[in-house]
């Protein structure tokens, strides 16, 4: 083995036997925040610039968050712009909140106080690292130095919100013990104590304890036990509100937000599709989804999920996956032919049942909740099965394929399939079965019919007789039959051929709505009266006659 997993350590135990979150459920929608912004523009090769930040902002208040850290103003001339300009066009709805980050340093919070003129609401975000190894190894800074920072930054923000206020500007402080997961908890109580301490919360004075898992280090119910040990410590409990900031590290942040909400917290810091330093932040668009799969209004509206990726990938120059959860490209799609089989009857069930809560096989939501199509649900390709193509062919062209033809045109899409290696698109399937049933020339042509109907006086039982033109290998044949229906009389007729006898073993046929027209689509199975062999044949046409006749000729076609 090259690797050495004997330099890593195990993460500190946590004992805390007294936690109460496995048992809790969570029944309401947190409060979010999002930092797409702030954290997640930091974390960009190519950070946004005014333009991009306000098409994403625009995007966030459509997606309904009314609290948008838009950034760092005194760190960056962008930020500080840009916060200008949603505040000079008057961009910031009445019910929206803004979140700006600075560190605990004098001339950085003044900067963010000039930044945040003719602003009403603001929540002013400040932070140090906490962590043993940050204190340890960065800053060379005992406990009582860092706690310092933290309530000298806190002093000063409340000196600069104390004179904003008089200019109209209502200041909700925030602070974070950046690195929370790699800080003592208790220290990390002892800071945030001392920073609420001088912030003095109250009713009218509210504050926000943000709990960072800066970098996710451990599983999440750690996390969890850290949040609900904090929510159980820490003073002016029913004033702040308890907030949320996973990293991925670990590929489990939205699992350690679930289980953190479980555990007490009331609101969450994260980002559209993760995106945010190294693996991302929480992804905000997942968590509200689990929220909305079990029934709960997540109070975002991500129905035009479409759109959200397409300005999402255009101002953060990343791509979605396209397995992401709820919204990926393929994340709604069943190739598998026995999960599509799945689908199609949950499908047909719900729609035969008119039930109201959403139970379909392999589907843990509606796609079309996110603005999907049916049509992105199954895509076909060599792993798909009869079900699958027989449900693309009724769902987007109309065709209600009897079973009993399933298994051949599965065979012939398969063999398409398997030749090419690549799906096949809709399109093609279409074009495979016409190709295949409707539009077969062959060694016989039907040129004109016409059909006379006698029914009887005693039982009003019919006898069709049918007259018409055909062509055999090009040589005209007049022919003329009897049955008790038309298909029958033309069978009877094109024994005079000498192509062959034949009989139908099976009929269906159904209508098919196209523009305003209404087409009749006839399927029909034929066999060979000498060598048993069936075949099927397809018709369509505006008579329904017509249609039946033109599906037996293409069946006769297709047994030569
Ligand atoms: O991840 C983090 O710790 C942060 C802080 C600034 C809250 O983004
Ligand atoms: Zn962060």
């Amino acid at each position: 083995m090259a690797m050495n997993h004997k330099k890593y350590k195990p993460y500190p135990s946590f004992e805390f036997k007294e936690r109460t979150w496995p048992n809790n459920v969570t029944t309401k929608a947190p409060i979010w925040c999002s930092v797409d912004l702030r954290d997640g523009n930091q974390a960009l090769p190519i950070p946004m610039g005014i333009e991009e930040k306000l098409l994403l902002y625009k995007m966030l208040i459509k997606i309904g968050f009314k609290t948008i850290e838009v950034g760092f103003p005194s760190a960056s001339e962008t930020e500080f712009k840009f916060l200008r300009k949603i505040v000079e066009e008057k961009l910031i709805p009445e019910d929206v909140t803004i979140q700006v980050l600075t560190q605990a340093r004098e001339h950085l919070i003044a900067r963010t106080f000039a930044s945040l003129k003719g602003v009403k609401n603001a929540i002013v975000h400040i932070y140090n690292s906490t962590s043993e190894l940050q204190r340890r190894v960065v800053f060379n800074k005992n406990k009582e130095e860092i706690k310092k920072i933290a309530t000298e930054g806190t002093s000063l923000v409340k000196k600069f919100a104390a004179e904003a206020k008089l200019e109209g500007l209502n200041v909700i402080l925030q602070y974070s013990p950046e690195s929370f997961t790699g800080t003592e908890v208790d220290y990390a109580i002892e800071v945030s104590n001392a920073v609420l301490d001088v912030w003095e919360p109250s009713k009218e004075n509210k504050a926000i304890i943000n709990l960072p898992s800066t970098v996710e280090m451990s599983t999440p119910n750690i996390y969890a036990d850290q949040i609900e040990w904090f929510c159980k410590n820490v003073k002016y409990r029913e004033f702040i509100e308890i907030s949320l900031h996973a990293h991925n590290d670990r590929g489990t942040g939205i699992a350690a937000t679930e289980l953190g909400l479980l555990a007490g917290a009331d609101r969450v810091e994260g980002t559209l599709f993760g995106n945010g330093e190294r693996t991302g932040n929480t992804d905000i668009l997942t968590v509200a989804l689990n929220l909305y799969s079990q029934g709960i209004d997540p109070e975002l509206d991500f129905y035009d999920v479409e759109e959200i990726k397409e300005v999402f990938e255009k101002v953060t120059q990343l791509p979605v996956h396209p397995r992401h959860p709820y919204v990926g490209d393929l994340v709604h799609t069943a190739f598998s032919g026995s999960h599509q089989d799945a689908i199609n009857k949950g499908l047909k069930y719900r729609a035969e049942q008119s039930v109201e809560i959403w139970e379909v096989p392999y589907l843990p939501i509606d796609p079309s909740d996110v603005g999907r199509k049916y049509e992105a649900v199954i895509r076909i390709n060599s792993q798909s099965g009869k079900g699958g193509i027989a449900f693309v062919l009724e769902t987007e062209y109309g065709f209600k394929l009897p079973k009993i033809m399933h298994p051949e045109f599965a065979k012939i899409i398969q063999k398409e399939t398997d030749n090419t290696g690549a799906e096949l698109k809709k399109e093609d399937i279409l074009k495979i079965f016409e190709d295949n049933y409707i539009n077969v020339n062959g060694l016989l042509e039907l040129v004109k019919y016409k059909v006379n109907e006698d029914t009887s006086e005693e039982d009003l039982e019919s006898v069709v007789t049918l007259e018409g033109l055909v062509k055999v290998n090009g040589e005209n044949i007049t022919i003329s039959g009897k049955g008790n229906g038309p298909v029958s009389a033309f069978i009877n007729a094109i024994e005079l051929c000498n192509i062959g006898k034949f009989t139908v073993t099976s009929y269906d046929e159904h209508a098919r709505e196209e523009g305003d027209k209404s087409q009749a689509i006839t399927y029909v199975q034929i066999e060979n009266l000498d060598t048993k062999a069936r075949f099927f044949g397809v018709g369509i046409s505006p008579n329904i006659t017509s249609a039946s006749i033109k599906a037996i000729v293409s069946a006769i076609n297709r047994s030569k």
